[in-house]
């Protein structure tokens, strides 16, 4: 078994990602907040140049929209715990099969699928453990699961974050993050050593780490944040994001103006927000 996380002095900076492709905001942003419009398409540019085989086992699929763009036309199942997710992604048509399930026991079809993708899933899962068994039994051999989980540190390169520990107020700083991580419901934030360790423990092997959403996208999305709260109000009332996608084309290229510009502001730095994880089944099937 193999493992290859960046030891920090190999870690490269952080590179950056912005001005944003327009084509990606205006689908995204047509849906969702600019502040997740923002995350998701720094995650889409790194999750193209990926080679993952169909039938692509999408984990915490949520509406598809991610799916859709990032990988149209391979045959996808996707599965979620949230029925009105699940009802979402019917309805864009972006998998071939929908499971409704909790990933750690739902059952499914076994070394059926040549690659899986769990897209800000797995940080949310109380049971870790079980839902990297249930994924790599469903796994071909030799099969490349990609993940993509916020980094332990992922709101030290917040705007305010850094301009509240600028001005000497550390524990405030520390609170805001905090905060964040309970709205978020993040169960599980491990450094590269630690998901490495999780992965090779499920059976999974070759794992590689490397950093996405550098400190333009933070500061970017942390600004975007309080008008995207609006957003969060509405999902948890009605389930979508946004209640009228057709107005959304009017504001589209005012705000990937401005976010390109926040994030023009920000020095490049080498603390990432995210990590993806790129790692496979044993090529034996063992
Ligand atoms: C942050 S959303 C990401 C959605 C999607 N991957 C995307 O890129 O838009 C996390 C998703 O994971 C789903 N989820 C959380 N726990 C799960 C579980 N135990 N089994 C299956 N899905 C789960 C949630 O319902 C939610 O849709």
């Amino acid at each position: 078994m193999t493992a290859r996380a960046l030891a920090p002095e190999d870690a490269p900076l952080v590179r950056r990602e912005l001005p944003l492709d327009p084509d990606d905001f205006a689908a995204y942003f047509s849906f969702a907040p600019a502040a997740l419009a923002l995350r998701e398409c720094v995650r889409l540019a790194a999750v193209r140049p990926l080679d993952l085989p169909a039938p692509i086992l999408d984990v915490g699929c949520g509406d598809g929209l991610f799916a859709r763009l990032a990988y149209p036309d391979r045959a996808a199942w996707g599965i979620d715990i949230n029925p009105t997710e699940v009802q979402r992604a019917q309805a864009t048509s972006s998998y071939g099969t929908l499971l409704c399930g909790n990933i750690c026991d739902v059952q499914l079809p076994q070394g059926f699928f040549g690659s899986s993708i769990a897209n800000c899933s797995l940080e949310h899962v109380p049971d870790l453990a079980g839902a990297l068994r249930n994924i790599r039994g469903a796994l071909r051999p030799g099969a490349p699961f990609a993940l993509i989980v916020p980094t332990p540190d992922w709101t030290r390169r917040l705007l305010v974050v850094e301009a509240l520990r600028k001005a000497g107020l550390a524990g405030l700083a520390r609170a805001y993050g905090d905060t964040l991580d309970r709205v978020f419901h993040h169960v599980h934030l491990y450094d590269e050593a630690g998901w490495t360790a999780r992965l090779l423990a499920a059976g999974f092997e070759d794992v590689q780490v490397s950093s996405i959403v550098g400190r333009d996208t933070s500061w970017a999305f942390d600004v975007l944040l309080y008008p995207s709260l609006l957003g969060l109000l509405t999902k948890r009332l009605t389930g979508r994001w946004v209640i009228a996608p057709w107005l959304r084309p009017v504001g589209v290229d005012v705000v990937r103006k401005l976010v390109d510009a926040l994030g023009s502001l920000a020095p490049t730095s080498d603390d990432p927000g995210e990590y993806l994880i790129l790692c496979r089944t044993p090529r034996s099937g063992a």
